[in-house]
């Protein structure tokens, strides 16, 4: 696919993202792509080789082994790391200081256009900087958004073992974390179209969205790139 068809949803940590970025799929037929879940590859080998998350050297090595090396197919299955495993609170809670280091952002920032390029049909794609930094000339993004008390409350609905305070407070390091850094930070793109999730239902979401992707999708047309 090119870029005048990607669909970029960024936010913070329980949003909405994931939720209402596969119901987007289901209904318009995109490909979706979850990108954090490369950046916790990266984080749950990481991990698992004991290798320090400020040894920037070994890590770039291992992005190189993990992403480049093998292509997206390879690097996205990962049979190693399941879906819960890459979800544990040590993964989670190493995720940003991996993300963090440009030559990480580099190689994840590749894998994800190469991915995108390789479909057939347009994309939606999830995560924090996509918008901004991987597909800036998208022409339909969502930025997402909710109070961290309300996203913490979510969390905790959605995952079980997962306490309040520890929750909430994972989610405002992640945000300190993922707002203050220096390559490609969470922030909204200009022309993002940002929903304060906090006080709607997963519904009224997706409602907003869909509108938003049909309006600009324009009837029965392919979508075009939106004015910068
Ligand atoms: O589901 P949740 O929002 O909690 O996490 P995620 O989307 O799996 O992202 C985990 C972490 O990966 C984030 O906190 C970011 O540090 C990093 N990430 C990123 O830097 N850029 C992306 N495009 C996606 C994720
Ligand atoms: O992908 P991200 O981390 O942004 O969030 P998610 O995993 O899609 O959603 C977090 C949880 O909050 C899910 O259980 C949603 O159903 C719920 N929720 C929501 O996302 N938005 C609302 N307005 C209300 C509930």
């Amino acid at each position: 696919t090119t870029t005048e068809t990607i669909v970029a949803v960024d936010g913070p940590a329980a949003a909405g993202k994931t939720t209402t970025s596969r119901v987007l799929m289901a209904i318009f037929g995109l490909r979706y792509l979850e990108s954090g879940r490369i950046y916790r590859i990266i984080a749950a080998e990481a991990l698992r080789r004991n290798l320090p998350p400020d040894d920037i050297a070994a890590i770039e090595a291992l992005c190189e082994e993990l992403l480049s090396e093998t292509g997206p197919n390879t690097a996205l299955a990962s049979p190693r790391h399941t879906p819960d495993s890459l979800r544990s609170p040590a993964v989670t809670g190493l995720v940003p200081g991996v993300a963090r280091i440009p030559g990480v952002r580099t190689h994840a920032t590749a894998l994800i256009r190469q991915w995108a390029a390789d479909q057939a049909a347009p994309c939606i794609i999830e995560g924090r900087d996509i918008g901004t930094a991987v597909f800036p000339a998208a022409p339909v993004k969502f930025y997402l958004n909710a109070t961290p008390e309300v996203r913490a409350e979510r969390r905790v609905g959605q995952e079980s073992g997962l306490s309040y305070p520890a929750v909430l407070q994972d989610i405002l390091r992640r945000d300190y974390q993922d707002t203050t850094r220096a390559s490609a930070p969470l922030i909204p793109a200009r022309d993002a179209i940002e929903i304060d999730t906090t006080d709607l239902t997963i519904q009224q979401v997706i409602h907003r969205m869909a509108t938003a992707y049909r309006a600009r999708r324009g009837k029965d047309k392919p979508i075009r790139p939106a004015r910068a």
